[in-house]
């Protein structure tokens, strides 16, 4: 099945488009065949997708058309049976007399599906392997043609899905928040592969929770940030992922389009077992014994009339299997980067679809998100805000089946017995805490990952860290008739501090990731030597007869820019105001000003005051009991309720500056706004 032979060559000779291709991959010639030992045909190496009992889906993408075989069999050296059932994705050029050329001389490129951002001219192949035994490992090699571009070489397989229902032992690995391309998210990758390795059980699943191609979940973050990073475990191991808020930059859920949706073949019609959900963005399938359910938490309606509950409702209501995990992004219970009693989607998550998940049975809730690993006792119930221990925590001792033993459950599925909840944020992002939630048994803020074995009645999980160390264990025995009693007195973990730096109170820090959303140096519209009048804090204010400068202003302080050499004697205030535009405000968990002063400032958000140091009342030119500050550093303020008067589209951020006299040696206003990343 050759597409548009030559075109490639065309396009090439006429220059457009084909140094844009990808860096890491080498562009296949078409009139001299390379050598199999040379690796590098892919500008996405091959991965394997949508597993069943019967069938798989090989992926990957060329820059430029090829003919896409696959060809598979019981042995590496003996690949005798062949798919070329392709669906083809192209990426295109936008130049418009290019597509006009094209459009006239090869028509068919216009009616293939389209990749929503790729680098121009990258072909992406999603070959499905069907009519296959269960349970059995396959060897597969992508061909272009006859022309072998894998090696012939034993990491190429893959391994079917046992039949529905079957007690076949499974084994997952857990990822969240990863998609950094640091050196950290090798290092847990890696130790996963050694922790595997050493006890000889290979992994059936990978499970990610989002947040895998960090900053904006762009194709060129996908290549570079998750299938480069997991290239070897991806050619044998489908990964079953969950769409996390960096990755809904550029995707998004209520219509299935974006890189997310080009990566990713996820079942939309239960062909892995569940209910068909029709879309990608939440689905459940099946494996052996267990039920796994992936939800988007992101930018789907979380209500219980929501179209995504009220098929969760459905698919629990179907299922006859003994064990129900599930996953998304946002944890409903965490104290880490993000906090579950203030943050919408992880309220939401859990008073609307919590309650859904645990009268349907299930047993284990994975999520990321929150950049940390907490692990919980066996809870049902609870869905206050904020969260408390007291009466939803049916078992509070650590689980650990080398120490007090697993927790334990009746056989098969039963409403409200008790689930574990994982957040596993932990993958290759920066780390942090904020608090405890009081029935994590576990809260450690160390890089790793989770690896869950399913068998039979035992279910175990594992956290590994980043040195494949293990550094917490427990189990799910389920068996018989088992009847817990509410604990309104459970164990409780000690309560955490942040902690303090010596000596002088540093005030607060700004989150260790952040991005500026005013950057330093930003030009400001600003009012010297008068007061404004009216609502000088809002958007719609009228600036036209304000000035425009760059920031740091100030006198007597070198790093002054905007220069202010009519200030002493005359004035003793300054108004400052820029605008900055945010896409998902709901989605922030933090947003704060960073600013080196002398001697004081009041800030704002749309209007509202937000953040206030050295006046001691009042504003503007009824300020009162300015206290003298030297600037020294920035300093960090997180912006006071911000979630009330942050808005999607256009902000305004105003500081009035304040000098502490009319006599004052020097005045500095050094500002810039940063979000978490
Ligand atoms: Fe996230």
């Amino acid at each position: 099945m050759r597409l548009i032979a030559g075109w490639a060559i065309v396009w090439m000779l006429a220059g457009a488009g084909w140094g844009l291709a990808s860096e890491q991959s080498s562009s296949k010639s078409l009139s001299s065949p390379a050598p199999a030992e040379q690796t590098n045909h892919f500008a996405r190496a091959p991965y394997v997708q949508l597993a069943t009992p019967n069938s798989i889906v090989v992926v990957w993408r060329t820059e430029g058309p090829m003919d896409p075989v696959v060809r598979y069999g019981r042995s590496v050296d003996h690949l005798d049976q062949v798919s070329t059932a392709a669906v083809t994705r192209v990426s295109l050029t936008t130049n418009k007399t290019e597509l006009a050329r094209l459009t006239k001389v090869h028509p068919e490129l216009f009616r293939l599906p389209k990749l929503h951002s790729a680098p121009f001219d990258l072909y992406q192949y999603e070959v499905r392997l069907t009519g296959l035994s269960p349970d059995t490992r396959y060897y597969y090699g992508v061909f272009d043609g006859r022309r072998r571009l894998t090696e012939a070489e034993g990491s190429y397989h893959f391994v079917t899905h046992p039949v529905v229902g079957t007690d076949r032992p499974a084994r997952i690995w857990v990822v969240g928040d990863s998609g950094t391309r640091r050196e950290i998210q090798y290092n847990v990758h890696s130790a996963m592969t050694n922790f595997v390795a050493q006890d000889g059980r290979p992994l059936d699943l990978y499970l990610h929770v989002g947040d895998m191609a960090y900053n904006r979940g762009r194709d060129v973050e996908f290549q570079t940030r998750f299938f480069d990073a997991y290239e070897p475990t991806l050619r044998h191991t489908v990964c079953w992922a969950a769409m996390g808020n960096h990755e809904g930059f550029t995707s998004k859920g209520t219509n299935g389009v974006g890189p997310y949706y080009d990566a990713y073949v996820l079942p939309t019609r239960g062909e892995a077992g569940g209910l068909a959900s029709g879309t990608e963005a939440y689905y459940s399938f099946d494996y052996g014994r267990v039920h796994f359910i992936c939800l988007d938490s992101h930018d789907l309606d979380r209500k219980p009339t929501g179209l995504m509950a009220r098929w969760l409702k459905m698919d629990l209501e179907r299922t006859k299997q003994d064990w129900i995990i599930a996953y998304w992004h946002h944890p409903p219970y965490t104290k880490g980067s993000h906090d579950s009693d203030r943050e919408k989607q992880l309220v939401e998550m859990r008073t609307h679809i919590m309650p859904i998940l645990e009268s349907g049975g299930v047993d284990l809730v994975l999520t990321g998100h929150s950049h940390i690993y907490e692990r919980s006792m066996l809870i049902d119930g609870a869905y206050a805000t904020p969260t408390v221990a007291e009466g939803v925590v049916l078992d509070d001792r650590e689980g650990d089946p080398a120490k007090d033993g697993p927790y334990r459950k009746s056989a098969g599925l039963t409403p409200n017995h008790g689930d574990i909840q994982i957040v596993a944020g932990h993958g290759g992002t920066t780390l942090r805490r904020k608090g405890t939630i009081p029935f994590m048994r576990k809260t450690i803020v160390e890089w790793g990952s989770v690896i869950i074995d399913v068998d039979g009645e035992t279910m175990h999980g594992t956290m590994i860290n980043q040195f494949a160390e293990e550094r917490d264990s427990f189990a799910i025995v389920k068996r018989g008739e088992v009847r817990h009693q509410r604990l309104y007195n459970p164990w409780q973990p000690q309560n955490w501090k942040p902690p303090k730096a010596p000596g002088e109170d540093p005030g607060p820090e700004p989150p260790e990731d952040f991005v500026t959303v005013i950057p330093k140096f930003s030009d400001w519209t600003y009012l010297a030597g008068e007061d404004p009048e009216g609502k000088w804090t809002e958007l719609k204010y009228d600036t036209s007869d304000w000035k425009l400068g760059a920031a740091p202003f100030g006198y007597e302080y070198k790093e002054s820019r905007t220069v202010l050499d009519d200030m002493r004697g005359n004035y003793t205030r300054i108004y400052l105001r820029h605008e900055f535009e945010i896409e998902h405000a709901d989605h922030l968990a933090e947003i704060g000003l960073m600013i080196n002063f002398d001697d004081a400032f009041i800030a704002y958000l749309n209007g509202h005051e937000v953040a206030r140091k050295g006046v001691g009342k009042g504003a503007g030119r009824k300020a009162e009991e300015i206290k003298s500050h030297d600037a020294l550093r920035y300093q960090y303020f997180p912006l006071k309720e911000f979630e009330k008067y942050l808005k999607d589209g256009i902000n305004v951020l105003a500081i009035e500056g304040h000098n502490a006299g009319l006599d004052s040696h020097d005045f500095l206003m050094d500002p810039f706004l940063v979000i978490e990343d």
